[in-house]
């Protein structure tokens, strides 16, 4: 028994040496364009939004934020989002802090402390009213410490944004890191395990006899451009992936409560067109329901991004139609792009949320980044346009909604709004402060 247990600690131990590794040479993400979102406090009220909460709970914008394993730029992103926050930035690899480090002096942000740290040994308690941990789960050597140890820092009434990987999306890809691990013979030698990777990728992609596998790595697009993405995804040491009910388990048994920012993923409908079966699927409890999509949707399957808040909080109420025709909307209106050639600044420039294109309002690919729902885009008609402007984070919806009666019911501009709210568009929020 003692035995066993020295065993496994060893083992952790090399686990987050080699994932250390990893991340030192090769920080990651590589940094190519930040998007400072304007009006100010955006991200914050749409994160209220998401999370049910009102007034007197919202998360406030001088909260204080840990990023939990920042890599290059989460940090950065942050601080520009959360202007009024104080924030932590911690993360295993000394290099993706520095390259995080000089953006911050070139940007003159002033709210960032960074501090090199492995989150399985921190100590935080009841610290953090907000905390982000994103893609960093999956390569946490003792993932249920790590849940318990946000959960320790994340005080009462905050809550956690974090990314794992659904096993859905990985399958391919761990069985291509091992594969190159096997040749070679370990997991120790990166610069032969790079030059290994990139020798298979080439061979594996242009094969018509590897399946699923080729297919995989053709999605990939080219990968050998982007260095930091293809060691992340192909030379990883090692990696954990969830289902539906191990992810609920996970979160669940580190004192968690789980919910979705856009839940509208997980709607069945999205992916096939039965009638009955879509009726039969209805009467599913919610995590069944997100268990059946899981596991028809395969590599389609969401993402799993998810808020944690603590388990003692219950969940909230949906808002009530009084409440929406109370709130306060504040539309994105422009957002500031700062280009990154080299770890450096290099162009700044101003874009709105949307193009038009005749009479369509279309989100343009480049924002697409910006909202939570990847590979996803939304087309509006353009007469919406009049009421989105007049989202100024002055008037409440159902001012908006008077001041266009004398072009459609209070019925439809709510709906509209209601529409522009949604995750799914993700155009408005309601101010909250
Ligand atoms: C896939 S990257 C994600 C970076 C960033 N969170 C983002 O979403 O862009 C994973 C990051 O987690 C860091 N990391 C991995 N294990 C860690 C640990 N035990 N403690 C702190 N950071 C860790 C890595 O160094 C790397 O920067």
């Amino acid at each position: 028994m003692r035995a066993a247990r020295r065993r496994q600690s060893a083992e952790p131990q090399t686990i987050t040496s080699l994932i250390g590794e990893l991340y030192t040479q090769y920080p990651f993400p590589r940094v190519t364009a930040l998007h400072r979102v304007e009006p100010v406090h955006f991200h914050l009220n749409r994160m209220n939004y998401q999370l049910g909460r009102r007034r007197e709970d919202a998360l406030r914008p001088d909260s204080r934020i840990w990023v939990a394993g920042c890599g290059t730029e989460q940090s950065i992103l942050t601080a520009l989002r959360f202007p009024e926050a104080t924030i932590l930035a911690t993360d295993l690899s000394p290099r993706s802090l520095e390259v995080s480090k000089r953006l911050a002096g070139q940007l003159g942000i002033k709210n960032v402390e960074f501090q090199h740290q492995n989150l399985l040994e921190s100590t935080f308690r009841d610290d953090f009213d907000i905390i982000f941990c994103t893609g960093v789960l999956p390569v946490l050597e003792d993932p249920l410490k790590g849940m318990r140890l946000l959960r320790q820092a994340l005080r009462s009434g905050g809550a956690g944004l974090i990314m794992a990987y659904n096993e859905q999306h990985r399958h391919f890809f761990r069985q291509f890191q091992r594969a190159v691990e096997t040749l070679a013979g370990g997991p120790r030698n990166l610069k032969r395990k790079h030059e290994l990777a990139m020798q298979l990728l080439r061979a594996v992609r242009a094969s018509d006899k590897c399946g699923g596998m080729a297919q995989t790595l053709r999605m990939l697009g080219n990968v050998e451009d982007d260095i930091p993405t293809f060691a992340d995804t192909l030379l990883q040491p090692y990696e954990i992936a969830y289902d539906i009910d191990s992810l609920y388990a996970l979160v669940t048994d580190a004192g968690l409560r789980l919910s979705w920012p856009t839940p509208h993923v997980w709607d069945l409908a999205r992916y096939v067109d039965d009638p009955a079966l879509l009726a039969a699927w209805r009467k599913l409890d919610a995590r069944e329901q997100q268990r059946v999509v899981n596991l028809l949707a395969a590599e389609r399957a969401p993402f799993f991004g998810f808020y944690v808040e603590h388990a003692d909080r219950p969940a909230p109420k949906p808002y009530s139609k009084a409440e929406l025709r109370g709130m306060r909307l504040m539309h994105r209106t422009r957002h500031t792009v700062y280009e990154i050639q080299d770890e450096r600044v290099v162009a700044t420039h101003e874009s709105r949320p949307y193009q038009r294109s005749r009479d369509r309002l279309v989100e343009p690919p480049l924002l697409r980044r910006l909202t939570p729902t990847r590979n996803e885009t939304w087309v509006l008609p353009a007469d919406v346009e009049p009421v989105l402007e007049a989202c100024d984070g002055t008037r409440t919806a159902g001012k908006i909604a008077a001041a266009f009666a004398d072009r459609y019911s209070s019925e439809e501009v709510m709906t509209l709004l209601s529409q522009l709210l949604s995750p799914r568009i993700g155009l408005l929020a309601p101010v909250f402060q």
